[in-house]
C-alpha cells in the first residue's frame, strides 16, 4: 500500500492531494471522483491501489497491475481561469509528468499528440480527461493519471508498447517520492495555464520530437498522411498534406513514418 508519510513529507503543494484519499479498489478513479455521490473540494486528490476498470482515450480500457504503479484523478472545480481550452490540461499534465521522470530519474521523455507520455518509443504515461456539464458550463473535470513505476511485465495487445520506470532503470522505484513531484509538477503547471497558456502549449511543443516529422494519423479506421507542421493555440494538432492542405485535428492517435 502507498505509505501517505513518505508522500506527505515530499508533497509542496498548496491545494492538489491537500484531500486525499486512498482507495484500495475502484472501477476507476475518474469515475469515483466525478461520481454524484461524491463533493469532494477542488484538488482533491482519488488514488487507487488497483482499478477494475480503468479507461483510457477513446473508449479503451487501462490495465494496470494493481500496487506497483500510479493510478489517480485530480479533481478540479474551478475551472473558469481554465476556460475556453480546458483539454489544455492534458499538456500541462503530460508535461507534469515528462519533467517529474526526468528531474527524478534522468530519463529521456518524448511526448506524443494529444497527452502520451513515452520514453524511448515505449508508453509510460497515459493521461485521461473528463467531465460534468450542466448545459453548457463545465462544472468538474477529472484528471486522470496513469503512471506505469515498477510494474515489468505487460501482457497483452498494446497501440504502443508500454514501459514503465523499473524497466527503464532496471530498480524499483519509490511510488510515494515519484507521486509527490508529480503533484508538486501538476500545480505549477496549472497555475502556469492559466496565466500563459501559449507557453504550455510551448513547453509541450518542445517536448515533442515528431514535430515537424512525417506522421499519419488514425481516427476510427481513417488515415490521415502528412506532416505535424504545428499544434496551435488551442491545442489542435495541424497536419500538413502532400498536396499542401492544412487539416486541424481535434483527436486521434498519430504514428511517425520514418
Ligand atoms: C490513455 O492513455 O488512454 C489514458 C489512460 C488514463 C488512465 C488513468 S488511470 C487513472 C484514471 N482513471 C481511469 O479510469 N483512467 C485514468
Amino acid at each position: 500500500m502507498l505509505e501517505l508519510e513518505i508522500f506527505d513529507l515530499k508533497l509542496e503543494t498548496e491545494w492538489i492531494g491537500r484531500n486525499f484519499l486512498l482507495l484500495e479498489e475502484t472501477e476507476s478513479t475518474n469515475s469515483f471522483i466525478l461520481s454524484d455521490k461524491n463533493d469532494f473540494p477542488n484538488g482533491t486528490v482519488v488514488f487507487a491501489e488497483n482499478q477494475t476498470a480503468g479507461r483510457g482515450r477513446l473508449n479503451r480500457t487501462w490495465v494496470s497491475a494493481p500496487e506497483q504503479n500510479l493510478t489517480f484523478s485530480v479533481l478540479l472545480t474551478e475551472i473558469s481561469p481554465l476556460m475556453p481550452d480546458l483539454h489544455l490540461v492534458n499538456f500541462a499534465a503530460s508535461i507534469a509528468v515528462a519533467n517529474s521522470i526526468s528531474n527524478l530519474y534522468q530519463l529521456p521523455t518524448d511526448l506524443k499528440w494529444p497527452n502520451d507520455v513515452l520514453v524511448r518509443n515505449r508508453k509510460i504515461s497515459g493521461i485521461l480527461v473528463e467531465s460534468v456539464s450542466s448545459g453548457s458550463q463545465v462544472r468538474k473535470l477529472a484528471l486522470g493519471i496513469g503512471v506505469n513505476v515498477n510494474q515489468t511485465i505487460f501482457n497483452g495487445d498494446y497501440l504502443i508498447q508500454p514501459t514503465s520506470v523499473k524497466n527503464e532503470l532496471r530498480e524499483s522505484a519509490s511510488r510515494e517520492k515519484f507521486l509527490a513531484e508529480l503533484l508538486n509538477n501538476l500545480e505549477q503547471g496549472l497555475l502556469e495555464l492559466a496565466a500563459d497558456k501559449q507557453a504550455v502549449i510551448d513547453e509541450w511543443k518542445s517536448k515533442c520530437s515528431a514535430l515537424h516529422d512525417k506522421i499519419t494519423i488514425k481516427i476510427d479506421s481513417k488515415e490521415y498522411d502528412g506532416i505535424l507542421d504545428d499544434i496551435d493555440e488551442h491545442g489542435f494538432l495541424i497536419l500538413r498534406t502532400p498536396d499542401e492542405e492544412i487539416k486541424k485535428f481535434t483527436f486521434g492517435d498519430i504514428q511517425v513514418r520514418g
